[in-house]
């Protein structure tokens, strides 16, 4: 199952999002895959020293040099194995970025195509930190196309709305190119300020780009950005930040991960 967390315009907070929804996930079976297009941040606010052999990088080495399906456990590394003893107990797999956009822009072969089709079609939960999405880039509008849920992520002011309801179609009509309907496209605002989220909608709503808000986030600088992957386990769980990408991770893992029913009559009946 893969989410995309993407912006339209700007740095409202994409990967801060991405970041929150993958800690606080429930269950370990998920990781964050960094496919912004201009580079990866979460090895640098973790601290991860530059890795040679794991991440999109040798990701797009390794499929360039063998027409085999990579098998992404192979280049994820957990961010959290860097910082010691404070993290313990909780892990961040993360398929770490590119710290060099060259790498995609001089890809004539298409090798990250590649790397995006091995993301979604990967079997647990990936929450794919898209960027901002750029219409052109093929690998964006893949991995737009095949989520199960894209999250948008806006600052609710006046320029990300219009431009919000300029960029917003083109979102719901490569989601219709891979089958999905326009209601899986949903805001996480940013703030309260200038607008209220609500009002931020209604605005979109009366242009005729209704999009519902799956999220509200507060505003607060010090537990967001690095602080959202750096901060003491103590402290992270006081952040309002990731207490309300908690409660938005609960909500989608109910909404689109799969439980298997288990039918009590029939395993009775199998048993008796
Ligand atoms: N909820 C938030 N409250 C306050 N500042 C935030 C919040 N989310 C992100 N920021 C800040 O905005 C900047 C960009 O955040 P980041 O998550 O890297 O966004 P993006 O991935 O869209 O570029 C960082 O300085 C970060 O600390
Ligand atoms: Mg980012």
């Amino acid at each position: 199952m893969l989410i995309s967390v993407c912006s339209l315009k700007g740095s409202p907070g994409v990967t801060t999002v991405a970041a929150g929804l993958a800690l606080t996930w429930p269950g370990d079976d998920r990781f964050i895959a960094e496919c912004d297009p201009s580079g990866g941040d979460l090895g640098s606010w973790a601290r991860v020293p530059t890795q040679s052999t794991k991440g999109v990088g040798p990701l797009i080495r390794a499929v360039a040099q063998s027409s085999a399906r990579p098998d992404l456990n192979d280049f994820i590394v957990d961010v959290y194995d860097w910082q010691g003893s404070a993290q313990q107990g909780r892990g961040l797999p993360v398929l770490l970025g590119l710290d060099n956009p060259d790498h995609v822009s001089g890809d004539p072969e298409g090798n990250w195509n590649r790397v995006a089709r091995a993301i979604v079609t990967h079997p647990g939960v990936v929450i794919a930190d898209a960027g901002r999405v750029q219409p052109a880039a093929q690998t964006q509008r893949e991995l737009i196309a095949r989520s199960a849920v894209v999250l948008v992520v806006v600052q609710p002011s006046i320029e990300q709305a219009r431009y919000a309801r300029a960029r917003l179609p083109l979102l719901t009509s490569i989601r219709a190119g891979g089958g999905h309907d326009a209601s899986t496209v949903r805001l996480v605002v940013i703030g309260e300020k200038p607008y209220h989220p609500s009002e931020f909608a209604g605005f979109l709503a009366d242009a005729k780009v209704p999009t519902p808000v799956a999220a509200q986030i507060p505003f607060e600088p010090d537990k967001a950005g690095p602080h959202v992957v750096g901060a003491e386990p103590k402290r992270q769980r006081r952040s309002r930040v990731l207490g309300a990408l908690a409660a938005l991770a609960v909500a989608l893992e109910a909404e689109f991960v799969e439980h298997p029913v288990e039918n009590k009559e029939m395993t009775g009946a199998a048993t008796a």
